[in-house]
């Protein structure tokens, strides 16, 4: 039987022992982020007297910086928000409430569609080959679209947009009227494709919205923050839409990321995160190597393995129930293909942001259980 969306197979992954399903960090502490964590009472009491706009001030310059994005560190238009599903809900109460066609990427995350056809907005897919396509205008043309959503890097399958590409898509988007809509939720993961996407969208002066998190990335156990940001023109709309939500995000929690990024700005990128990645991104290609279970794209680094199932007689469905016996958690590919699941069927995604000592147990017990369960290459 399959289940309604991704996120209750995450809530059966999270209560196996090898979870390998949900994409959120839950790798443990390095040695400098356990330093934070041990001045976590001092952290939590500086929050108490903070102002809370010097704070989010903080947040945003430091956020921004780490991520390679100068143009946006002092831009007035963001928002700080709870998680990044919060933000686009609100993205998609907006898109609804002003009846927007709004074309998305497949495959995504589900919730992505869901939320927006939960706010009743007329969604339509739009393809990874097709966005970066000549034949993408007579598309937005066509189906008279009024905003277009898409994610880069992409999850799950580490597709990202390069700079040519993300300039074309905002200046067509800025010539027809389209609001471009991004999730960047997976960009501390990327290493190729890095530049400053702000400054793209504010040269060719495109109506935007974007979508930022902390959750992905650092293990601080799901206290994270989304930053909401806007171009100009959509704001006070914006803003008046996150006002009915929020007033602010926990100053602890914007206090505690401030630290994170503090530590991954000295310690860099490759120590802090892409080393993790890559070795266990190693030992799980090393354990499937002789299974049904191929990576699907060799070269991607984003922080999940998007995995094609060579055995035509097998769907993701079936893997993922008969992993789930063997207490390891993963989620099935069907459901990032939001609009023709068909399309996903032969897919399955393992997550990444692992303690490698658990994760490599969590390889041996794979390769164990597909070995008995015959998914291996004859
Ligand atoms: C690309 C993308 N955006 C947004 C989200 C939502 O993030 P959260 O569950 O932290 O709200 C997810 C969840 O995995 C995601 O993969």
């Amino acid at each position: 039987m399959s289940l309604a969306n991704l996120t209750q197979y995450e809530s059966i992954g999270i209560n196996r022992p090898y979870n390998l399903a949900d994409g959120h960090a839950h790798q443990r502490q390095n040695d400098s982020q356990m330093q934070i964590v041990q001045t976590l009472p001092t952290l939590f009491v500086s929050a108490e007297t903070a102002v809370q706009k010097d704070l989010e001030t903080e947040f945003q310059d430091l956020f921004f910086c780490v991520s390679g994005q100068e143009s946006a560190r002092f831009l007035p238009n963001v928002l700080p928000c709870y998680s990044a599903s919060l933000t686009i809900d609100l993205i998609a109460t907006y898109l609804g409430s002003r009846k927007i066609r709004t074309m998305l990427i497949e495959p995504c995350f589900d919730n992505l569609a869901l939320l927006l056809k939960r706010r009743r907005v007329d969604v339509l897919p739009v393809s990874e080959d097709q966005l970066v396509s000549p034949g993408l205008e007579d598309s937005l043309r066509h189906n008279q679209i009024g905003a277009l959503f898409l994610c880069t890097p992409n999850n799950p399958t580490g597709f990202s947009i390069s700079e040519a590409g993300f300039r074309s898509i905002a200046t067509l988007c800025a010539r027809l009227g389209v609001i471009l809509i991004i999730d960047f939720t997976f960009r501390f993961f990327a290493r190729e494709n890095r530049y400053d996407h702000y400054k793209v969208l504010q040269e060719c002066a495109v109506s935007y919205l974007t979508i930022e998190d902390t959750g992905k990335t650092f293990p601080t156990l799901d206290l994270k923050v989304s930053l909401f940001s806007s171009s100009d023109d959509l704001f006070p709309d914006i803003y008046e839409l996150h006002n009915d939500i929020l007033l602010n995000v926990s100053p602890f929690i914007l206090r505690l990321m401030i630290e994170y990024l503090k530590d991954a700005q000295a310690e860099g990128l490759q120590a802090t995160i892409w080393g993790l990645i890559d070795r266990n991104r190693a030992a799980l290609r090393h354990a499937l190597r002789h299974s049904v279970l191929v990576p699907a794209n060799s070269e991607t680094h984003v922080s999940v393995e998007w995995l094609v199932i060579s055995d035509m007689s097998l769907s993701g469905q079936a893997v993922v129930a008969l992993l789930h016996n063997a207490d390891i958690g993963l989620l099935p590919g069907a459901p990032f293909y939001w609009n023709n699941p068909d399309h996903g069927e032969r897919y399955v995604r393992v997550a990444l942001m692992r303690d490698p000592d658990l994760f490599g147990a969590a390889c041996d017990r794979l390769a164990d259980a597909l070995q008995k369960n015959g998914m291996v290459i004859q």
